[in-house]
């Protein structure tokens, strides 16, 4: 079948989740607990209004931007996200070569279902998250990471433990055979993880509460920024003190987010988090957003808020189902074009520019 090519995110969403079973849809869609964080990341940033300017001559506007003090066709990465072989027989290496077409980075989660060299293939700029899980296996999992050429590595300190997502729970979910974090296993001659059975309730959810260390310290960033000389991003901050003490303990870049949703189920909306983040760490570190940018609206919104780039999540799922590599080129794509627009209907000529735009929240 041709691809589509929706005109929108949300209409990738659409058709992705018509053609999707309906367990690896929910497992992709949805949040913790009764997905009001989900939705209030939506609400607020629909509430985000944005001021334009007039008269600024703006023309010839670029989207170009730096990420972590490399340039990107534009201020976005593909966020960390497990599994992608559950979305699509090529998985994270067509969503990797996709953004390496797209000319922005490409973030490698440590649940990938890809091994290392056929991700290190496409060519993309690559970044690797990190799960902590024991002190050794952390170890290895950065020394691969620079191994296979990385370019920057991303902590992530929001997962304790997986939040109770009901959706993953009502269905059972379990990944199907041929889909499971292979990077856990490769080289490592510890413990193989766990098996995901069929059982009761969320099978990554036990795999998650069986092998993530439970209780990150600011020590364990330091730890990481001793092992690699890396730029080290911490992501999962939405309180000014936790984005302070990140970059004391050595982080070059914050991420505020909030999972999208999916992990602690009474957390703000992340945008709501970005600017007193960006006014606490004063420019000693870059300050990237995710949680819900659904268009280059968002991303607009998200720079006059304080962020100096986002990561795109789900989206960047929907477009993998629905078209492989082409799919996610399409999603990354319209967002260029998106941000573009955008830029050009502020009066902006560059994104930098676009973070002295005057910025205000609705009340909701
Ligand atoms: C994620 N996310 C995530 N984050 C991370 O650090 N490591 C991971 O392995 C995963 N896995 C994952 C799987 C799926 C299916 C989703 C939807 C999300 C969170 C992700 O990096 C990001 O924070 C959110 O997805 C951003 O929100 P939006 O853009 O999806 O609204």
């Amino acid at each position: 079948m041709a691809f589509p090519y929706p005109a929108s995110l949300d209409e990738v969403e659409r058709l992705a989740s018509a053609v999707l079973p309906a367990d690896v849809r929910d497992f992709v869609a949805g949040g913790a607990l009764s997905e009001h964080v989900l939705r209030r990341n939506r609400t607020a940033l629909d509430a985000v209004t944005v001021t334009p300017r007039i008269l600024t001559g703006a023309p010839p506007v670029a989207a170009r931007s730096r990420l972590l003090g490399t340039p990107a066709a534009m201020p976005v990465a593909v966020a960390p996200m497990a599994y992608q072989r559950l979305l699509h027989p090529d998985g994270e290496a067509a969503a990797a070569a996709a953004a390496r077409d797209a000319g922005v980075p490409y973030v490698v989660s440590t649940m990938s279902s890809t091994p290392w060299e056929q991700i290190a293939r496409t060519g993309a700029d690559v970044w690797f998250q990190l799960y902590w899980t024991s002190d050794a296996q952390a170890r290895h999992l950065v020394r691969q990471a620079e191994r296979h050429g990385c370019q920057a590595l991303v902590l992530t300190v929001d997962v304790p433990i997986m939040a109770r997502r009901l959706r993953d729970v009502r269905n059972a979910f379990t990944l199907p055979n041929g889909v499971r974090a292979v990077l856990l296993d490769e080289g490592w001659e510890g413990e193989p993880s766990e098996a995901h059975q069929r059982t009761r309730g969320s099978a990554p959810a036990r795999h998650t509460a069986g092998t993530f260390h439970p209780g990150l310290t600011a020590d364990h960033v330091r730890r990481i920024r001793g092992w690699s000389d890396l730029p080290l991003v911490v992501k999962g901050v939405l309180d000014p003190d936790d984005a302070r003490t990140a970059v004391r303990a050595g982080a070059d870049a914050v991420v505020v987010s909030n999972h999208g949703g999916r992990q602690f189920g009474a957390a703000p909306a992340a945008c709501t988090r970005l600017a007193a983040v960006a006014e606490a760490v004063g420019g000693r570190c870059s300050v990237l957003f995710d949680s819900g940018v659904r268009g280059g609206i968002d991303i607009l919104r998200a720079l006059a808020l304080g962020a100096d780039g986002v990561f795109v999540g789900r989206p960047v799922l929907w477009g993998l189902a629905l078209g492989g590599r082409e799919g996610v080129a399409h999603v990354l794509s319209l967002l260029q074009e998106e941000l573009t627009e955008m830029l050009l209907l502020s009066g902006c000529r560059t994104c930098e520019r676009a973070r002295e735009l005057t910025v205000e929240a609705l009340a909701q």
